[in-house]
């Protein structure tokens, strides 16, 4: 096994420095990353199959942007900027709903448009020829693996997954689209969302913060993230021996996803990770996905989801417990030293922490974030 306290004091000299304290509080940073960061990459915008019918809705967030989520007749996803073409009043207030005759209807002087967005009436008004002008705001989505994303760089030619980061090849083996959800647990968690991201980055904090989770994954209680930062490479990034899943029993929920390779079954999870808001931890036995959506430069929104096969939810002895009780324990761990992390860093005296040898993909997120802010 990995010595950690070997690796601290042999490198001590060579630690990074983090990033600068008012990073992580300051609302005039806040509003510079939500433009370059939030408002140019894909953000997770829920499951498509919460939108049954052609008219169903649903509000997504993302910074001070209300985005509308929509199905068209042919049970496409639309997207559109919660904004009225006349004088931008809010078309939508409730988070969910059903456009009634598949019409999209403005409040205040009761525009309407169609779920293409097209500008269909203007009560009292003849704007003749010029009504194409006039229609909503899209917004890019594209769907994958029964998931919507959205896109507000309209300039960006670039669809999901045409980068290659992430990887969405490593998930192929699961029948992500087929998958149904399950569970749904949210919270606002006191910190800014790059500490989000940090803590989920490093597992330097594990041995002492989860030590559940450190008896599933022998890998963590070494105190490393992924089997790449250990030196020896003598931990496999998997489950330990006799241990199926991810919950609080160590068993698994219900029988392993058809078509996983025996590593993708024994490994126990695998990771993907889409930033700056998604991961998503595919288990042998179920899925997890994990969204952040900032709401200030002190606040952050933390949606878990969890889906399981249709089979099994079909199956009147299953019992999902085991797995939304273990996540959420670990979840609670992190919300614990996530927000103690910000009130820590948010001290007066001007400063920026470190970063250890092991905690180098938070190094690697610092330098993503580095080129997203200097663009
Ligand atoms: Fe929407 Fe006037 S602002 S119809
Ligand atoms: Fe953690």
């Amino acid at each position: 096994m990995t010595d950690i306290s070997n690796i601290e004091s042999s490198t001590l000299p060579r630690l990074q420095p983090s990033l600068p304290a008012e990073l992580y509080s300051d609302p005039a940073v806040y509003q510079e990353e939500l433009t370059k960061i939030w408002y140019q990459q894909w953000i997770y915008a829920g499951r498509v199959d919460g939108l049954s019918r052609p008219g169903d809705y649903r509000l997504t967030t993302i910074g001070n942007q209300t985005i509308i989520i929509t199905l068209n007749r042919e049970g496409q996803v639309r997207a559109f900027y919660n904004t009225c073409r006349h004088r931008g009043a809010e078309l939508c207030q409730a988070q969910q709903g059903h456009f009634k005759q598949d019409r999209i209807t403005c409040p205040y002087h009761r525009w309407s448009y169609s779920l293409e967005g097209a500008l269909l009436n203007t009560p009292n008004l003849e704007i003749s020829n010029d009504h194409h002008h006039f229609g909503l705001y899209p917004v890019k989505c594209q769907s994958w693996g029964g998931n919507i994303y959205i896109n507000l760089d309209s300039s960006s030619p670039l669809k999901l997954g045409e980068t290659a980061d992430p990887d969405f090849t490593v998930l192929d083996n699961w029948p992500l689209e087929q998958l149904k959800l399950g569970h749904t647990h949210q919270f606002e968690l006191a910190c800014n969302w790059k500490i989000f991201w940090e803590n989920y980055l490093e597992c330097y904090h594990c041995p002492g913060i989860h030590p559940d989770l450190c008896k599933l994954v022998p890998l963590y209680k070494a105190a490393l993230a992924t089997d790449r930062i250990d030196p020896g490479a003598e931990l496999a990034d998997a489950v330990a021996s006799g241990i199926e899943s991810w919950t609080t029993t160590g068993k698994a929920i219900s029988l392993p996803f058809e078509g996983l390779s025996t590593e993708q079954a024994n490994a126990g999870h695998t990771f993907m990770e889409l930033y700056p808001n998604q991961y998503i931890v595919a288990h042998s036995d179920y899925v997890r996905q994990v969204s952040i959506s900032p709401l200030s430069a002190e606040r952050t929104r933390v949606t878990t989801e969890w889906l399981f096969s249709a089979e099994a939810m079909k199956d009147p002895d299953f019992d999902p417990a085991p797995a939304i009780d273990f996540s959420k324990q670990v979840l609670a761990e992190d919300r614990w030293v996530n927000e103690l992390n910000q009130r820590g860093v948010t001290a007066l005296p001007p400063q920026n922490g470190y970063l250890v040898p092991v905690e180098a993909d938070v190094g690697l997120f610092h330098e993503m974030y580095s080129n997203w802010m200097s663009q």
